[in-house]
């Protein structure tokens, strides 16, 4: 299966050796930057690796005629990529957001739909040991009645990670913490508290980072339909360092907090049940230094599963578009200074002023 990656910047290392050892044949490397694909290669040990190179997608997509293409550029240029190769009939892995207005990502799921190709998302976390070990105390009706789900993600970035690349931390090309960092959390918190939300309700601000046109802070209250609560907080302020991205799920016969850096740890393992108490025996994650964790590996398998195996992809365009909605309504809240109400049909983050 003929696969090319599009944007080969700070992410693409989780990618490209993925795509390898998941048994894509990786026939071509598109960035606008050449030399982006030189530290590529470089940086994941792949300079012997034969591929044509290209700057201008269309061009790679025309001449390359891939299966599927990874589209890891930056957030704002994503809908517009994606729709382009699955409307010629190429499947389409792309990294989180999917895209930054739900019109978009809706014409993503329907164009791939008519089309009859795949649409993935990386929304990696989704995959972490921690997630799918409370995912199957969850499954398992081990929390009895879920009260409650808080997301809480504080973490750091200052003007250094800002000056990396001029779409950073701009309503038209990214969103601001909520959109970039903290969406993993929220699709966790729609993950474990139900799909179904009836009502967000938001705000968030600038404190620190006075040159950015986006919010470093945001809180939100999720209102679930079957009467689950969430509660979010998340923002890149810290102080120097990350400090954690911490997800507590507490049910009338269970308490779980996942902690760390990235909620990739299990800090709270508590329940009634005892078969539930021992799923935490099998909880041996593999070690990461990295807030990404390691769980593009399991994307990329999945996916190329998915592909040949007709098996359901779990991490699709309805997934990534149930993030993005969230993030979207948080921010549509602060703008009308009210609760929204689920679905949304419509918004943008380019319709956002703080
Ligand atoms: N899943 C995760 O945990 C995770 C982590 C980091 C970043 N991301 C996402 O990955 C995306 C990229 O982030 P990054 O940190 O790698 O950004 P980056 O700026 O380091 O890299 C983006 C690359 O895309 C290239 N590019 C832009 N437009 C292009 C085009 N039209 N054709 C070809 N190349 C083009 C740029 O030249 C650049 O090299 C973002 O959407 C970000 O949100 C996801």
């Amino acid at each position: 299966m003929r696969y090319a990656l599009i944007g080969c910047g700070r992410i693409a290392p989780q990618h490209l050796p993925f795509a390898l050892e998941s048994g894509f044949d990786v026939v071509a490397l598109c960035d606008l930057d050449d030399g982006a694909i030189d530290t590529l290669l470089t940086t994941t040990g792949l300079t012997g690796l034969q591929v044509q190179r290209f700057c201008d997608y269309r061009q790679m997509v025309e001449q390359c005629a891939p299966d599927v293409v990874a589209v890891t550029t930056d957030s704002g240029s994503h809908s517009e990529i994606a729709l382009h190769c699955l409307g010629r009939g190429i499947s389409v892995l792309v990294e989180k957001p999917m895209a930054l207005s739900i019109e978009d990502a809706d014409k993503m799921i329907a164009v791939a739909e008519e089309q009859g190709v795949l649409l993935g998302v990386c929304q990696q976390n989704r995959l972490n040991d921690a997630t799918l070990l409370v995912k199957e105390a969850l499954d398992r009706g081990s929390f009895g009645t879920l009260s409650h789900v808080s997301v809480e993600v504080r973490w750091w970035r200052d003007a250094s990670y800002y000056e990396q690349a001029p779409w950073r931390g701009t309503w038209e090309k990214d969103g601001g913490a909520l959109m970039n960092q903290c969406i993993h959390g929220l699709d966790l918190m729609r993950l474990f508290a139900g799909a179904e939300i009836r009502e967000v309700s938001g705000l968030i601000a600038n404190r620190l980072h006075p040159y950015l046109e986006v919010e470093d802070l945001g809180v939100g209250f999720v209102r679930f339909a079957d009467g689950v609560v969430g509660t979010f907080e998340g923002t890149t302020n810290l102080y120097e360092k990350n400090l954690e991205e911490r997800i507590t799920l507490i049910g009338e016969q269970g308490t779980v907090v996942l902690g760390g850096e990235a909620a990739q740890e299990i800090e709270v393992w508590h329940f009634k049940d005892p078969e539930a108490m021992a799923l935490l025996e099998h909880f041996n994650p593999a070690p990461t230094d990295s807030v990404y964790g390691n769980s593009h590996r399991r994307v990329y398998h999945r996916f190329k599963e998915a592909l040949e195996s007709e098996r359901p992809l779990e991490l699709d365009g309805h997934c990534g578009r149930g993030a993005l909605e969230l993030v979207l309504a948080i921010y549509k809240s602060h703008l009308e200074g009210g609760p929204v109400a689920l679905p949304l049909d419509s918004f943008s983050t380019r319709q956002m002023h703080l």
